[in-house]
């Protein structure tokens, strides 16, 4: 016992001393040198961009992106505020679409009753957009999958 408690201590202080010689200086990243709490208060407040039927998808897999705000909606363990409106029993009313056929599924390929569990955090997948200028270009165009057709 009293072995392993001299091993610990001098290793502890073996990595004391060795720790000064990693300096900042010698790290350099793709930000550069630049202070991470510089500018922090300089948040582009953009804003979501809504738009009335869809983003429409660029490939038949995408979760679609949400085209309506949802800062007052919430998803916790106990409510689920999306389901108001794209539950199978809610849709119609709210003149909605319904979850996905695969919401229901489970991994097993089961039909369930209730969306899955693993489709619960809609904005796990699901994601608003916003009218912010990309941060990098990019050239992509997607298919224009038009679910149904
Ligand atoms: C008050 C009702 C309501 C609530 C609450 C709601 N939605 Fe919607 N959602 C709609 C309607 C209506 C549409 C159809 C498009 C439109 O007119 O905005 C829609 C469209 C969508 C679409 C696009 C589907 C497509 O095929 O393009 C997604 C994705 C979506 N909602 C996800 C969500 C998520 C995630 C939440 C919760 C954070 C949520 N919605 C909360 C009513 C609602
Ligand atoms: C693991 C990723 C994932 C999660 C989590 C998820 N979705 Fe989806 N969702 C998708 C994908 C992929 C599609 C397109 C394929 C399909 O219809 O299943 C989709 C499609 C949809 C559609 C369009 C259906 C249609 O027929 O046009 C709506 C509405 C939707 N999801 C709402 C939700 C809501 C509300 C939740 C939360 C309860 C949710 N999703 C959770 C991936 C996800």
């Amino acid at each position: 016992m009293k072995k392993i408690l001299i091993i610990a201590i001098t290793t502890f202080g073996m990595m004391l001393t060795a720790s000064p010689a990693i300096s900042a200086e010698s790290i350099s990243s793709l930000r550069g040198d630049h202070d991470l709490n510089a500018g922090a208060n300089k948040a582009i407040k953009s804003k979501q961009t809504t738009q009335k039927d869809g983003f429409g998808r660029s490939y038949k897999q995408q979760p679609p992106m949400i085209p309506h705000k949802i800062d007052k909606d919430k998803i916790t363990l106990k409510t689920n505020t999306c389901m108001k409106c794209h539950s199978k029993a809610t849709y119609k009313k709210e003149k909605a679409p319904m979850v996905g056929k695969s919401h229901f599924m489970s991994r097993d390929g089961k039909e369930l009753k209730k969306v899955s569990s693993r489709r619960y955090f809609c904005n796990q997948c699901h994601a608003p957009q916003n009218s912010a200028k990309p941060l990098v270009g990019n050239n992509f165009v997607g298919t224009k999958y038009v679910p149904g057709k």
